[in-house]
């Protein structure tokens, strides 16, 4: 004899359509931003080593790129630049060049596709010979309070050049309020923030430091970038960024910390977005080709875990393959 089963869970795992009908989470498209890294010269594209099926286009091809993930559904790309190393600088100058790759990039995307919201990057590390994201001084301490001078001239020039929302992904202090005011002393009431609010000093970094050729030449980030450790700074940072007048919140990386985009979900009403970084597409990708692990199935469901645990939206380099899955 046994005791009656009144609940009986697998009742509703019965059938396809009863699944699909009790389904809590579903990706979209929507719910995707495609990064995507532009470098200098002309038709020519270069796969990244360590994050295979990701490129480096050059201005021209990438427009073609951007105009297919368009129409795949994507609204929104974050662009990266490859900046030669004969435009960098220990300042980062080129950073703010009304001319420079992402102004003109920009420029050319807006123009071609008006549609495709566009997301520029706000950090000095893809400008900077040392490959840190702020002035540093002569001890090799990174100076929060110039490079933020710094942050504000390029997160303007971005604007100018007609990005619809600037990413400062540098964790310096004060960035955000300092780049609000900026803009709107400027006119750009409309130019969002997406701001990396809670931004670990993580090791998933390095396949992209590949991409941008971006890696510090020396020390690391950790005086400036969270304690993988720490949960409760993720909220304190966030708060922060709130107050300073950010307009979506992010969590980065995703995999390691759903705890995290979890608890910042609960914590605030404002759209939260988690980046799904280079070193967990690789890890995914590599195993894939290795026939480890099914690696399309791996995809969805990753990127449903970090929508479950409460992303809006997830930057992802897996985001033209979803799109596709997704149709
Ligand atoms: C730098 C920046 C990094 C990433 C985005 N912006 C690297 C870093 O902080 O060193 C990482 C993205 C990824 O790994 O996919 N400001």
């Amino acid at each position: 004899m046994s005791i009656p089963r009144i609940q009986r869970p697998r009742r509703l795992r019965r059938t396809a359509s009863l699944r699909r009908m009790v389904q809590e989470t579903q990706l979209s498209a929507n719910d995707l931003i495609y990064p995507m890294f532009v470098m200098t010269g002309e038709n020519e594209t270069v796969e990244i080593p360590s994050m295979p099926g990701c490129y480096r286009y050059t201005l021209d091809l990438l427009l073609k790129e951007a105009a297919d993930v368009y129409n795949l559904g994507i609204n929104a790309i974050a662009l990266f630049p490859v900046i030669p190393y004969e435009l960098k600088c220990d300042r980062g100058s080129e950073s703010y060049n009304p001319n420079g790759l992402v102004q003109q990039t920009v420029r050319a995307l807006k123009q071609a596709l008006p549609e495709l919201i566009v997301i520029t990057d706000v950090a000095l590390d893809p400008f900077t010979t040392h490959g840190h994201d702020g002035i540093v001084d002569e001890q090799g301490r990174i100076l929060n309070d110039p490079t933020v001078e710094i942050l504000v001239k390029m997160a303007l020039s971005q604007a100018e050049a007609g990005a619809d929302m600037v990413a400062p992904s540098d964790m310096m202090d004060g960035r955000i309020g300092a780049i609000r005011q900026a803009l709107d002393e400027n006119g750009y009431f409309d130019t969002g923030i997406l701001a990396y609010s809670a931004k670990y000093a993580s090791a998933y970094y390095g396949p992209f430091r590949d991409a941008l050729e971006s890696a510090p030449k020396f020390g690391d980030k950790q005086t400036y970038q969270m304690d993988p450790a720490n949960a409760r700074e993720a909220l304190k940072e966030v708060n922060l960024d709130i107050l300073e007048g950010a307009d979506i919140v992010m969590v980065k990386p995703a995999l390691a910390y759903l705890d995290i985009i979890c608890q910042i979900k609960a914590h605030t009403q404002l759209p939260v977005a988690a980046y799904n970084v280079s070193g967990e597409y690789a890890m995914i990708r590599a195993a894939g080709q290795q026939g480890w692990i099914d690696e399309k199935k791996v995809i969805l469901e990753t990127l449903s875990s970090i929508k479950r645990a409460g992303a809006d939206l997830i930057l992802t380099y897996f985001a033209k393959e979803v799109a596709l899955m997704l149709r």
